[in-house]
């Protein structure tokens, strides 16, 4: 309409490493054809960036995700004795993104492992700050562990054998509070009525336990919404026997990411599954997936789970219609079966594959 001036967004980018280098420029390409205005602000982290200027997470990233407040970046690698145990959990941790959401949603034409994924459709929402992830680690035969071997014997009764290595797994009441509540209210907002919290509580009674005994509180102040609870050992073979019982499951920082990777089997491979590390004043999109230095190079990564993660982008800056309008595009190009990249084709047919810039094609010619 004449005299009407679309919004134009911030948004930094960060391509990464791997495969990163490849799916990234093509989903710039896919947000440019919604007709979304976006000054992308690149920026780099990982191997690349530490190559470039010897810091695998540059301040100057940092400072342009807390400027932006959103950001989207592809996988990156850490580099051995970079002093970053992981870039990502390093970035999680210094911009608070404490909530990682990640949709796990069967898209019909695309293969899985299950006789019936029709239907699956629910939403992993992992704790993303602390856990085993916090990096707390004691290393064997070094006299710190010792000495935390002769505290531990004195105030538990408990003898560690003396080879071993010690990590710590903290869980608090307020990192736990802050998570359910999140999901809760995440399903509230997308209408969904039951939120599942997966521990295991039964074995570890005061970190998982907590983080129970804070989802049993939250769910009180959320009537409409049912709370289930199931032991991760369980909730790992339910995702594939009936995934379809599930809506949104909340756990553990760890769980949530061992979790992912099976789910994300369920509804055909890492290549598209999507998703987020959400903050109170930042937000980073990405895919579950990481480096692939197996297929890097080659031009023929899947860039699925990037332009989903983009899709959930586009509606987290209120452009919901061009997100949608992106989801359903990919949507209906799985549908049709007739484009589709290696990791989607049995391997004896994967002369057919299409390559990512001609899969990413498809995906604009069906916007
Ligand atoms: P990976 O996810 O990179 O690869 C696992 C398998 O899935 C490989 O066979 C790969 O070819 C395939 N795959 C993954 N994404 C694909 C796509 N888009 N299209 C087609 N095939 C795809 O996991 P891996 O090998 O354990 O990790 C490699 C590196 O990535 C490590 O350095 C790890 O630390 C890093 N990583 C980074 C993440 C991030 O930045 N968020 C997440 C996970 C791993």
């Amino acid at each position: 309409m004449a005299g009407e001036r679309k919004p134009s967004y911030d948004i930094t980018v960060i391509p990464g490493d791997g495969i990163g280098r490849e799916i990234i420029p093509e989903m710039l390409r896919v947000v440019e054809a919604t007709g979304v205005h976006v000054r992308w602000d690149q920026h780099e982290a990982g191997q690349y960036a530490l190559g470039k200027s010897g810091n695998p997470l540059p301040e100057a990233t940092l400072a342009s995700l807390r400027r932006t407040g959103v950001g989207i970046k592809g996988p990156t690698g850490t580099p051995i004795g970079s002093g970053f145990r992981s870039v990502n959990v390093a970035m999680r941790q210094y911009l608070n993104l404490f909530a990682c959401v990640r949709p796990v949603k069967y898209l019909p034409g695309v293969s899985s492992p299950l006789k019936n994924p029709e239907g699956i459709d629910y939403v992993i929402i992992r704790e993303n700050t602390e856990d085993l992830y916090a990096g707390i680690e004691f290393e064997r035969d070094k006299p710190v562990t010792r000495m935390l071997m002769q505290l531990l014997r004195k105030t538990t009764g408990k003898a560690i054998a003396l080879d071993s290595a010690i990590a710590i797994k903290p869980i608090s009441a307020s990192a736990s509070d802050r998570i359910v509540r999140y999901a809760f209210e995440h399903a509230k907002s997308a209408g969904r009525t039951k939120v599942t919290a997966v521990t295991k509580s039964n074995i570890m009674k005061f970190t998982d336990g907590l983080f129970l005994e804070r989802f049993r509180q939250a769910a009180t102040g959320y009537p409409g919404v049912e709370a289930q609870e199931m032991l991760v050992d369980n909730f790992n073979q339910q995702i594939q026997i009936w995934p379809q019982q599930f809506q949104v499951a909340v756990m553990p920082n760890l769980y949530g990411d061992i979790i992912s990777d099976g789910a994300a089997a369920t509804v055909g491979g890492l290549g598209v599954v999507p998703g987020a590390n959400i903050g109170d004043t930042c937000a980073l999109f990405e895919a579950v997936h990481g480096t692939a230095p197996d297929i890097a190079g080659k031009g023929v990564a899947n860039p699925t789970a990037i332009l989903l993660s983009a899709a959930m982008m586009l509606r987290h800056i209120g452009e919901k219609a061009a997100g949608d309008s992106l989801d359903d595009a990919v949507a209906r190009l799985l549908a049709d079966g007739s484009v589709r990249t290696g990791d989607l084709i049995p391997r004896n047919e994967r002369g057919k594959a299409a390559t990512t810039k001609e899969y990413t094609d498809a995906v604009i010619s069906k916007l």
